[in-house]
């Protein structure tokens, strides 16, 4: 039997790893104890955005992206986790208590361990080379052991999901709340949280599915005629908390297979902070069977593209408090 007992340093060697995950407007809303056998996960509520993410959905979204990173993280380092959800009813903030096992890396852990520094999230159009069925399906069923579905939006589905994407889009740029909260956290320059200019291009209205559109936009497009993206809706059968965080990882295990096999990704929320349009896409993508909590965009970007640059996080000291758990 293994013996190896965790140490402080593998803690926070993991976290450093962990807060590369994606999150809404890059607002790291996250912290982490780390203590002598486990590593605790907070939800940090300065960090919501009131007006984006009326629910705090987008929020612990972002923190089971983390939690996620976490445990591949660990995995490579010879570490299976064990996660106990909510583990303090009395802390709303307490989202997860991982404590971890000696245990020998996979193949696939360290394929989801090396795109953890590959990723980013990719606005420019993709190019027309489809993306094989077969590739869709290993990304897709990723989201399986974390409890969720992704579908693959097909051909006749894209018109309505188009339609409630641009509906939001509309209502957006009339709310002052919202612009507000874009512009504090979008249109940046040398900042360690928030999404940087450098990394946004321009909204392209000829799209059928539109993104989220960002204050100032400075990153050139490709010039592909067309997009040629691939939509996949996460949804769960329940709409609580655990569901959200849950969420958060099987979006972080879809975006990090679609890096290992050479895909370039993004995550998409805008329609679904908007209760009726998430309703409508509930229905009309995934026939109320399941409750949509995040979009993903696949597709190819050909390596003669140029490379993106990395959206800087806060330093990982920022994040981490080490000490006895009370
Ligand atoms: C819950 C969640 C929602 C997001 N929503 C959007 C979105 O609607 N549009 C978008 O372009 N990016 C979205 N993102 C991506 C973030 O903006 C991105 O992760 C962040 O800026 C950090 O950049 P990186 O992913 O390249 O590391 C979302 C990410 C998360 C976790």
């Amino acid at each position: 039997m293994d013996q190896r007992q965790p140490t402080a340093e593998i803690f926070e060697d993991a976290v450093a790893m962990a807060v590369r995950a994606p999150s809404v407007h890059n607002t790291q809303p996250w912290r982490w104890r780390i203590s002598e056998r486990s590593v605790d996960l907070y939800a940090d509520p300065a960090r919501r955005l009131p007006s984006t993410d009326p629910t705090g959905r987008a929020l612990l979204l972002s923190c089971g992206a983390a939690l996620h990173h976490l445990r591949v993280a660990l995995a490579v380092q010879g570490w299976s986790a064990e996660v106990g959800y909510l583990p303090d009813p009395a802390d709303h903030d307490h989202l997860a208590r991982i404590s971890v096992n000696a245990d020998t890396p996979s193949r696939d852990d360290i394929d989801l361990g090396a795109a953890i520094v590959h990723r980013r999230s990719d606005r420019r159009r993709y190019c027309d080379r489809r993306v094989p069925c077969g590739r869709l399906r290993r990304v897709a069923e990723r989201a399986v052991p974390f409890g969720a579905v992704a579908r693959v939006v097909p051909p006749p589905l894209r018109t309505p999901l188009g339609r409630s994407t641009r509906t939001a889009a509309r209502r957006h740029a009339h709310d002052r709340a919202y612009l507000a909260e874009l512009a504090a956290w979008s249109g940046r320059h040398g900042t360690a949280d928030g999404v940087p200019a450098a990394n946004t291009p321009r909204p392209r209205p000829e799209d059928d599915i539109s993104q989220r559109a960002f204050l100032a936009p400075e990153l050139a497009d490709t010039s592909f005629a067309t997009d040629g993206s691939e939509w996949l809706v996460i949804g769960t059968a329940d709409d609580g908390r655990r569901s959200e965080l849950r969420a958060g990882e099987a979006a972080s295990a879809l975006l990090l297979t679609a890096t290992s096999l050479g895909m370039a990704s993004c995550l998409q929320t805008e329609p679904l902070e908007v209760a009726e349009l998430r309703s409508a896409i509930r229905s009309d993508v995934l026939h109320d069977c399941a409750h949509p909590q995040a979009m993903v965009r696949l597709g190819f970007m050909p390596t003669s593209v140029a490379p993106l640059p990395f959206t800087p996080r806060r330093e990982v000291h920022e994040v981490i408090d080490i000490g006895v758990r009370a």
